[in-house]
């Protein structure tokens, strides 16, 4: 079930994800909302097991929301613009100084995955808010880039990054790296 977020002020969509594209590593395929079930698989995804997600329904522009060890995890299907925005960054301006580089993949440059958590005192920042081609935090309006690095506001360090794998060009394991 995917369900758009209720009026934004942009254009493109915050899908917030809590089952179909994503499924506990070695489960048959889960159809129904896995976080809100009390079966075995949403057990193993509470307990920390890695999950699959399929980034194949995420457009360019588009953030999903899933949930792996009880945290929500952004995963940004980054456009070009928002790559160059953070790659043309002063990594001196930069309060937690981090490349873009260092964030992503190589190779997969289009995909940002971060702790959805904001570091100040833990909201969940809203997407496609704010100066940076990021994140606003509603609750003391910390910002972050495209990168999901802090450039405003009291939060003292970037968007913790979550460790993960592609398996493909098409989807990623997150809690699990080769
Ligand atoms: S919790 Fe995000 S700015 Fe305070």
């Amino acid at each position: 079930m995917t369900t758009a977020l209720p009026a934004t002020p942009t254009r493109r969509d915050f899908l917030f994800v809590a089952t179909g594209a994503v499924a506990a590593v070695g489960a048959a395929a889960v159809t129904w909302p896995f976080i809100s079930q009390l079966n075995p698989d949403a057990s193993a995804v509470a307990a920390g097991a890695p999950i699959e997600v399929d980034l194949a329904p995420i457009a360019e522009g588009q953030s999903i929301k899933v949930f792996w060890r009880g945290q929500p995890i952004f995963i940004n299907h980054r456009t070009p613009e928002e790559i160059a925005f953070a790659r043309n960054t002063d990594l001196q301006s930069l309060r937690d100084p981090q490349s873009d580089e260092q964030r992503v993949k190589a190779g997969h440059e289009q995909w940002l995955v971060v702790v959805g958590i904001c570091t100040h005192l833990g909201c969940i920042p809203t997407y496609h808010q704010g100066d940076y081609q990021g994140w606003f935090c509603q609750c003391h309006g910390s910002q972050y880039d495209s990168s999901g690095r802090v450039r405003a506001g009291p939060a003292p360090a970037n968007l913790a990054l979550v460790p993960y794998d592609f398996l493909s060009d098409s989807k990623i394991v997150i809690g699990q790296t080769a």
